[in-house]
């Protein structure tokens, strides 16, 4: 995938569960001209939907960007009853419990899956999908539109883990076990597919120190940025995680712009949809002779796994720092 910065302004919408690292994603888009946000759209995970709806608006009205739609979507998995929110992470609130000003519309009249199909029949070819949720969303505008992948620019996800372990469970990274049936369906899509996953968020860090040069920078997106970073800080010491945060969603925003910073694997992925210790896990093929079988007929995916981590750290804290 070429770099954004090469001719007009990559067109993407991002499907997000803000979620602590969904708003610093969706600041680090705005704040990058390579990129033109279409719409944001949601999907229960962090918190119930409802709520992040309510926070992707409040993510835009601190922004300054009442023009991006934000459309509503699922409020449970495809099959099962959903998981619940992840307050130890993100705060009851989805946003660190940091008391924020209501937001200041209404989301969008159709439903997610419905948005998704509207800006990608107005545009096809053009727009690439960034989910940084639970997968819900873009496997129901599939099964709406089996053609739907076809009149995409790609999809760059963040979520699953090829070749380390979960986060959500030994197996599975968050995202992908929030929906396993949608991210096996939406992994098997024929569009060119990115998979930021645990293998590169993982392997990078924001350290508090850098957090917490955040609150010097003085424009609105980086004075929300320094209000619930450290919750979510807090959430990965106590976690024996490092002294910082894992960057997850901003990974996809990184690689979009600089996809020189990682190192890739090309290989097809299954997601095991069962019911046992291994629910969620991500499972790239790496011998050709097991494509065969549940991997059969399936394109291969493009899985991050390596990352200039200072590098992409340095990308984000300078857009953040942008007036
Ligand atoms: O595993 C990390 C993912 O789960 C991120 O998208 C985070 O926001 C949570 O949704
Ligand atoms: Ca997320």
């Amino acid at each position: 995938m070429a770099p954004a910065s090469e001719g007009a302004p990559r067109r993407i919408l991002i499907d997000t569960d803000p979620g602590v690292d969904d708003a610093m994603a969706i600041f680090y888009a705005l704040a990058s001209r390579e990129l033109e946000v279409v719409g944001l759209t949601t999907v229960f995970g962090n918190a119930h939907v409802e709520v992040c709806t309510a926070n992707a608006i409040r993510i835009l009205d601190i922004a300054g960007r009442p023009d991006i739609p934000v459309a509503q979507g699922a409020a449970r998995p495809l099959a099962m009853p959903y998981r619940g929110p992840a307050d130890f992470v993100h705060g009851a609130n989805g946003l660190a419990d940091v008391t924020l000003p209501p937001p200041s519309r209404a989301p969008h009249p159709l439903d997610a899956a419905h948005f998704i199909i509207e800006q990608v029949d107005a545009a096809p070819g053009e727009i690439t999908l960034v989910p940084v949720g639970p997968l819900t969303n873009i496997a129901l505008a599939f099964l709406l539109r089996p053609d739907l992948p076809s009149k995409l620019a790609g999809i760059v996800l963040m979520g699953g883990n090829a070749f380390v372990p979960g986060n959500a469970s030994p197996a599975a990274e968050a995202n992908i076990l929030n929906d396993p049936e949608a991210a096996d369906l939406v992994l098997g899509a024929d569009c060119p597919i990115t998979m930021c996953g645990l293998d590169v968020t993982e392997a990078t860090v924001m350290s508090s120190a850098q957090i917490a040069t955040i609150s010097e920078m003085g424009n609105p997106r980086a004075r929300l940025a320094a209000q619930i970073l450290p919750f979510y800080r807090d959430f990965h010491v106590a976690h024996g995680g490092p002294d910082g945060i894992h960057v997850h969603d901003s990974t996809c925003i990184s690689y979009l712009l600089a996809p020189q910073h990682y190192g890739v694997r090309h290989h097809p992925v299954r997601v095991d949809t069962g019911w046992s210790v291994g629910r969620g896990k991500t499972w790239p093929t790496t011998r050709h002779a097991l494509s065969e079988g549940p991997w059969a007929g399936r394109r291969a995916v493009t899985i991050l796994t390596e990352v200039d981590a200072p590098a992409v750290v340095a990308l984000e804290l300078t857009r953040l720092s942008r007036p």
